[in-house]
């Protein structure tokens, strides 16, 4: 077979096997046989050595020709089956932007925050600051300062987790009223402050007792503040957050920092007043406790008793959110489970 008649061969075999190719490795692997070194145009190009001087131009132009032909057949077989693979990743990637999106859930805050704030914004509206205090106390601001020296026995009630032996995490926000006396400068006016947080107690968990709990502690100090100053403000918050509806009682009680002392109940939640596990079959559950500011603690903190005077309360925010919304159990508030806490989605 002459040269041309090889080429001819070639060129017809080679453009088959393009048009035939239909992933780009195999058009490459084409190429690099048909155009490679080891290539047969390669071949028939050095075989001319062997022509008349007359034949080597025809025949070197004609395998030029060719390699330039199949060269572009090879490219435009590549361009359309790099074509073909744009158009399927484009449609194997296509977007549907009408798609509804995936909603964000909204959190909430918690229903304790949200009873405090809505409590602090009651003081707030009274004239009182709120006061931040620290939940890892001293042994000299919750017990000492608050008239229970080490071997009080009222210590016991607010048995807590000691970190060490004058080191602990407060039993009650009481000592911010000491922390706040001392730095007030009765120059400028009453001290009015109330001061919400949480609290630790080695309690027994049950429905209404978990060992970690909220107070919001308040304190008045001012010439002639008397038990009357007390009573009026606590009806006024009282009502504001129960409503005219539950019944409230003040019954004479204890705490070593208040002379006197009186302790606030309001009628149960849950059964009205008849009794039941929630409110341990007494009818009432108590809200706070409440007193006359003791002469001692005053002293301590640098107050003239004689001069000065003032009334102090603790209030339990945990209780006040079981009695709003019916929850009878104290520890929900301390599981967050999403189930619970997305009920009170506030406003
Ligand atoms: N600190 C008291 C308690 O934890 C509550 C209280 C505060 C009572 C202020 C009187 C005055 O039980």
């Amino acid at each position: 077979m002459s040269l041309q008649d090889q080429l001819e061969t070639l060129k017809t075999q080679t453009l088959a096997k393009i048009a035939a190719a239909d992933e780009l490795s195999a058009v490459d692997q084409i190429r690099v046989e048909t155009l490679g070194k080891k290539g047969p145009i390669t071949e028939v190009l050095r075989g001319m050595k062997d022509l008349s001087a007359e034949e080597r131009p025809k025949v070197g132009a004609f395998a030029n020709e060719i390699r330039d032909l199949l060269t572009n057949a090879i490219e435009q077989r590549k361009a359309e089956l790099e074509k073909v693979a744009l158009e399927k990743a484009l449609a194997s990637e296509t977007l549907d932007v009408t798609l509804p999106g995936k909603r964000l859930t909204h959190g909430t805050r918690h229903v304790l925050t949200q009873v405090m704030e809505e409590i602090e914004d009651t003081f707030v509206g009274m004239g009182y600051q709120v006061v931040e205090g620290q939940e890892v106390e001293t042994d000299h601001y919750n017990f000492e300062r608050m008239n229970l020296p080490k071997d009080h026995p009222a210590r016991d009630m607010q048995d807590t987790f000691y970190i060490s032996d004058d080191i602990l995490i407060r039993t009650h926000t009481s000592p911010v009223q000491a922390r706040t006396m001392e730095q007030h400068d009765f120059s400028k006016g009453a001290l009015r402050m109330i001061s919400p947080g949480k609290v630790f107690r080695r309690d027994t968990d049950d429905a209404t007792h978990s060992h970690q709990f909220h107070q919001i502690e308040g304190l008045v100090v001012d010439k002639g503040v008397t038990m009357a100053d007390l009573k009026g403000t606590l009806e006024v918050v009282l009502k504001e957050l129960f409503g005219a509806d539950r019944k409230i009682r003040l019954r004479p009680s204890y705490f070593p920092f208040t002379e006197p002392s009186v302790e606030v109940d309001v009628s149960c939640f849950k059964c009205g007043g008849k009794g039941c596990n929630v409110c341990k079959y007494t009818g009432w559950i108590e809200i706070l406790g409440a007193g006359m500011v003791h002469p001692d603690v005053l002293k301590m903190s640098g107050i003239d008793p004689e001069v000065y005077s003032g009334f102090a309360f603790g209030i339990g925010p945990d209780r006040v959110a079981m009695l709003r919304y019916g929850v009878n159990d104290i520890r929900n508030f301390y599981l967050n489970d999403q189930r619970f806490l997305q009920q009170f989605k506030g406003e």
